[in-house]
């Protein structure tokens, strides 16, 4: 039996030896991107080369890209667990031509691979071209010597590629693999399509279009090359078995899931591990990548996925949480290819620990409710778009696990009246929003929100983003674009940039766009969750609706972290030498200075002073390794403690109490540190 692992080195290995350049797969979150939820396709990172807005460095590449599809264009998640085929994360395999080989050598390269390399037999592969694509159906006939009744002619989209509503597209030929008559499906094309028998393994698109926001499509400037094969299919054929959930690495997933849950893999069960591994992949990989679960955009989707497995092992009757301690197995599978699962795991697990916590507090009383609702409902009835929301509202049920929850009991749910209820919730909350003072501002802030939603963070893993300009504040009002000297306010759709909060200064750096650039003085929060940066236009013009690269001040953005750390060595020191019963009661952290308000009874004497000041001079001495770790608030303040302030500081400074007033209980430091956290 190949392993996984072979048969990705032999695709890379192949194209390899065929002059393309081994390229690492590009991060889940697309850091070109902004109309993207998640990287869907291996051609997202190479986007750029295809439309010529970038140069291409090498003419041909390939690659073994992370892919998600859950949520936005190409979602998976509705079909996880009950089909033979579907993922919400999978590795795509691709080879690209940039402007260099086109059709002709396209397929020749898929054709030998799959029967030459991979010892595929011809008979077993089924062909489809694009109704119009006469050309590609020529090549086919030629190169791979396959009867006519061999290719089918495909009208929809299914064979004409996008990879979403904007961006490069082509026709697709689609090569499909036979698994025999024992598994129900008919051929592409026809009424059965749907069925698990033809599975499509590999996609050659050949890229000649961009799509643009409005329907217009022009040409590229040279037809290229973009395919994907689905590594866990194609594994699942060279394996010898029909289900993707039955090739090793499955296997050895679900095994794990098998032993820390005390159930096997049967019946019922069977499907719950199922689930459970996938969603174990897209999950983890998504907070390796810097997503973290929350209540909108990407941190929805992510909690989403978790839910619908910590509910699985639920159903598995699980007594303790269970997503997080099958995370090293998953690591022992595929932390060699893949770096980052190894460097995040720490993270991982401790953000799949706090969710299923935090789930389970509901899960139990949620599961009781939707029980009791259904309890009279029979196969075709309808679930009230009321109960659905409260699930929502009340117990965290995301809107399609309590669809999943009545998939098998045939029981759908009113969607429209679960997004009235919605609706309601939200116009109530805002007239109830008690807002800033300034009725004017507030107005356009809540709108903005409302129409947009809150700002994506991809700030804890990287300083530099591309995003889109959603709005342009200039003194209160919105305006369509700015120019030279102008100050004014932006909101994008994401940003690296760290906004003001919980005593921490907002991010500074910089934005550069089409044909200009700007310094961003600082960042706040607005209406909760939208980062909103100030800006001083340098050169150019910025208009609404463009891109804009934004850069964090990389220097201010790590004196702010170690001043951050030194909060909590702060902290403890003062617990150490004045007492348990000190408390914090605020702070102010920038890239220069912190300020650290404590509560304690009486005035610090200079002797105390000096000591404190020498335990953290202790601490910082130490230069040990710094992490970044997210967590909950409650978490956050049990973790401030010198074990984790020890681990949290590589600093190279001293630092030393400036001043202290003892009536107010204040003391002012000033660091000058190396390293630290967020
Ligand atoms: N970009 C090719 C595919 O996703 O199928």
């Amino acid at each position: 039996m190949t392993a996984l692992r072979d048969i990705r080195k032999q695709f890379l290995g192949f194209f390899e030896t065929n002059d393309h350049r081994i390229e690492k797969s590009s991060p889940l979150v697309p850091d070109n991107d902004p109309t993207l939820l998640f990287t869907n396709a291996g051609m997202v990172q190479f986007k750029n080369l295809f439309t010529g807005a970038e140069t291409p460095k090498f003419p041909r590449a390939v690659t073994s890209q992370k892919c998600v599809r859950a949520g936005g264009k190409h979602s998976d998640l509705d079909n996880v667990g009950y089909t033979a085929r579907h993922h919400t994360f999978f590795e795509m395999l691709g080879n690209f031509s940039f402007g260099d080989y086109f059709k002709d050598d396209a397929i020749k390269y898929a054709w030998d691979l799959l029967t030459k390399d991979f010892g595929l037999s011809k008979d077993k592969l089924l062909i489809t071209v694009y109704h119009t694509d006469d050309e590609a159906r020529a090549i086919w006939k030629k190169v791979a010597g396959v009867s006519d009744s061999q290719i089918i002619s495909i009208a929809t989209s299914d064979n004409f590629w996008a990879m979403g509503d904007t961006g490069p597209c082509g026709p697709c030929s689609e090569i499909f693999y036979d698994h025999g008559d024992k598994i129900p499906g008919g051929p592409p094309g026809s009424p059965d399509e749907d069925g698990d028998r033809f599975i499509e393994i590999w996609n050659l698109v050949f890229m000649q279009y961009e799509k643009f926001s409005g329907g217009k499509q022009t040409e590229l400037p040279k037809p290229s090359i973009d395919t994907g094969m689905g590594l866990e299919r194609v594994a699942a054929i060279l394996q010898g078995v029909h289900n993707n959930y039955d090739i090793d690495l499955f296997k050895n997933l679900i095994a794990a899931s098998v032993e820390e849950s005390n159930v096997k893999a049967q019946g019922e069960a069977m499907f719950s591990h199922r689930v459970i591994a996938d969603h174990l992949r897209a999950a983890s990989f998504l907070i390796a990548d810097g997503v973290s679960p929350s209540k909108e955009g990407r941190g929805y989707v992510l909690r989403r996925i978790m839910r619908r497995a910590m509910r699985h092992a639920h159903i598995l009757g699980t007594p303790e949480p269970l997503m997080h301690r099958l995370v090293p197995a998953l690591v022992t599978e595929m932390g060699d290819a893949f770096g980052e699962l190894k460097r995040a795991q720490e993270n991982i697990e401790t953000t799949m620990l706090e969710e299923e916590e935090r789930f389970r507090k509901t899960l139990g009383r949620g599961t009781a409710l939707l029980d009791s609702a259904t309890a009279n409902l029979k196969d075709g009835d309808t679930l009230s778009g009321n109960v659905a929301f409260k699930l929502y509202d009340t117990y965290g049920f995301p809107l399609d696990l309590t669809q999943d929850a009545l998939r098998s009991k045939g029981i759908d749910v009113d969607v429209d009246g679960y997004e009235a209820a919605m609706k309601i919730q939200k116009d109530t909350a805002r007239a109830h929003w008690s807002g800033s003072g300034d009725a004017g501002a507030d107005a356009l802030w809540l709108g903005l929100r409302e129409q947009f939603g809150p700002t994506e963070f991809t700030g804890y893993e990287r300083l530099t983003g591309e995003s889109q300009i959603l709005a342009i504040i200039k003194e209160g009002q919105l305006v369509s674009e700015a120019g030279p000297d102008e100050a004014v306010q932006l909101l994008t759709k994401s940003t690296p940039f760290y906004a003001e909060s919980g005593g921490q200064a907002g991010d500074k750096g910089s934005a550069v766009f089409e044909d200009g650039q700007a310094v961003i003085t600082d960042v706040k929060k607005f209406v909760g969750d939208l980062h909103v940066h100030m800006v001083t236009l340098a050169r150019g013009h910025i208009k609404q609706g463009g891109n804009v690269r934004l850069h964090v001040d990389p220097s201010n953005r790590r004196t702010t972290m170690s001043n951050h750390s030194a909060t909590h060595l702060v902290h403890e020191a003062l617990r150490r030498v004045l007492g348990t019963h000190v408390t914090q009661k605020g702070q102010m952290v920038d890239g220069e200075r912190i300020r650290f308000d404590f509560s304690h009874g009486k005035g610090v004497t200079a002797e105390e002073l000096s000591q404190i000041e020498t335990q953290v001079n202790q601490v910082i001495l130490d230069n040990s390794e710094a992490t970044t770790k997210l967590m909950a608030p409650d978490a956050a303040i049990e973790a401030g403690r010198w074990h984790c302030s020890a681990k949290n500081t590589a600093m190279k400074f001293a630092f030393s109490l400036l001043a202290m007033c003892q009536t107010e209980k204040i003391i002012l430091i000033r660091s000058n540190y190396a390293g630290g956290h967020m």
